[in-house]
């Protein structure tokens, strides 16, 4: 499954976006405001990215795993998610390196997959949690269409750290 968008090309994860996805978790001011432990060793990432890859072979994958990718050039952007929590509802995550940021990427990302999700798999709801402080991320989201729906008090622990997070969401019938 590839799908485009006028700059951007997202195709499955492999085991060759290894290093990449290692140089995009372990950069400065990525893992953190997504949620997930910085990876010590090359060897977690390989195992994540071997497990989204999995995925991809399933016959119902719980989580769809993109690379984005720039068309003009073929530049390694990104990864974007989308997992399924419940039938029916799409759960969005994305990271991208940051030396990419502040170009609308992400946004153009998202809401390719949110097309994808409400029109060819038949979603009937597409949510993201950010967390409260992850304000790039929530622009992201209102930028793909979710609205802010409410505080997770709690929501997510990393380390001894317990933290709050937004629940944004689209319903297919406000669409
Ligand atoms: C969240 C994250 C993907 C957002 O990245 P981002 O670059 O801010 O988002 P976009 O790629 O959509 O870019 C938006 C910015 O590009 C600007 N932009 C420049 N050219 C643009 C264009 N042609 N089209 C649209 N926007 C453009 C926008 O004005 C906006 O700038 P602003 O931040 O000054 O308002 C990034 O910060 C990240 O990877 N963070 C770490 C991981 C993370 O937090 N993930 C989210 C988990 S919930």
């Amino acid at each position: 499954m590839e799908l485009l968008t006028t700059r951007l090309r997202l195709r499955p994860m492999s085991l060759s976006d290894v290093a990449q996805a290692h140089a995009l978790a372990t950069s400065p001011g990525v893992a953190r405001p997504a949620g997930y432990p910085t990876p010590k060793k090359l060897n977690a990432t390989r195992l994540r990215v071997a497990r989204s890859v999995a995925e991809w072979r399933k016959r119902t994958p719980s989580r769809l795993s993109f690379t984005i990718l720039r068309r003009d050039d073929n530049a390694w952007i990104g990864l974007i998610n989308l997992n399924w929590p419940h039938a029916g509802v799409g759960e969005l995550g994305y990271s991208l390196h940051p030396r990419h940021w502040g170009n609308g990427y992400a946004s153009e990302a998202a809401r390719r997959v949110v097309d994808l999700a409400f029109d060819t798999l038949g979603a009937h709801r597409v949510q993201a949690t950010c967390w409260v402080r992850n304000r790039r991320s929530a622009a992201v989201l209102r930028r793909a269409g979710l609205k802010k729906e409410g505080l997770l008090r709690g929501y997510l622990k990393r380390g001894q750290v317990v933290r709050d997070e937004f629940m944004f969401g689209l319903a297919r019938r406000e669409r």
